[in-house]
């Protein structure tokens, strides 16, 4: 079985890629997971998972110069495929190869966590979005965040992908959020998944190369996490069938 969320916002910096590994470590505990950084422009799943200084990433498998299983790394009880940081990578890159790559993946694993770009300015950037199963939103309680994130949403929609659900994150007054998280329910298809309080750990683990629960388990950050987790109720979706979605999905020409 398995399930493709991509991880998406419409702003850069609502935590994504902390989101990721997060919520990728609480899943691992019951379920087989396989982070990909599918975010190939702004990567940065290296940095949060101590894999700056490997040698093949996910740029080398889309420019075809490598096979899936060189760029898979084990690292925090999850297989982890992180994308390198160099322009010249990205250019070299060919997005549809992510696909394949997906495909290939899903055929070992239960959950698939798609560290998606931040915009949806190009076709790289919309590819994510367009390949998983469901979303998972990743907003800060500011009113451009949440517009930019029902963008993402409505976008996604129309391809045929679900939105699992919206966490807010980086959440500094508890008051707002009791008010605006109802809102954001009538206007997201998921449920709020968790809240997470902006905070000093969450910097810490990142600047010390560790997902956050790795880092600092028994945070209240990492217990939000824990709780968006238990939250996310997985669909199972026969392997076989998935992977020929991915193989065979429409990459659109234009947004
Ligand atoms: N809850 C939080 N509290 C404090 N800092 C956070 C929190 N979530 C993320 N950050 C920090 O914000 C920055 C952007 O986070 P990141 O996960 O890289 O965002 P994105 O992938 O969406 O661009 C990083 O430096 C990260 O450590
Ligand atoms: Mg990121």
């Amino acid at each position: 079985m398995v399930e493709a969320f991509a991880v998406a916002s419409g702003k850069g910096g609502t935590g994504k890629t902390t989101t990721t590994m997060a919520l990728g470590m609480a899943l691992a505990e019951e379920y087989d997971v396989t982070v990909i950084d599918a975010d190939t422009g702004m990567a940065n799943v290296l940095f949060h998972a101590g894999l700056a200084a490997v040698e093949t990433t996910l740029h080398d498998v889309l420019a075809g110069k490598a096979t899936v299983e060189e760029a898979v790394y084990d690292r925090f009880g999850m297989t982890v495929v992180p994308c390198g940081t160099s322009l010249s990578g990205f250019k070299e890159a060919e997005p549809e190869r992510l696909r394949d790559v997906v495909a290939t993946l899903a055929a070992e694993t239960d959950i698939i966590l798609l560290d998606s770009p931040a915009t949806l300015g190009s076709r790289s950037a919309v590819l994510p979005i367009v390949l998983a199963d469901r979303l998972i939103v990743v907003v800060q309680p500011t009113i451009p965040s949440l517009s930019d994130a029902m963008k993402v949403q409505e976008y996604a929609t129309t391809y045929g992908t679900g939105v699992a659900g919206v966490l807010f994150n980086r959440v500094t007054d508890d008051a707002a959020i009791d008010d605006i998280a109802p809102k954001a329910e009538r206007y997201f298809e998921g449920e709020t998944l968790s809240t997470v309080a902006e905070s000093e750990t969450v910097r810490a683990a990142r600047r010390a190369g560790e997902p956050l629960l790795a880092y600092a388990p028994d945070s209240p950050a990492a217990e939000a996490y824990r709780q968006a987790a238990a939250s996310l109720s997985v669909q199972a979706r026969d392997a076989g069938t998935v992977a020929d979605r991915f193989r065979s999905a429409v990459i659109p020409d234009e947004l």
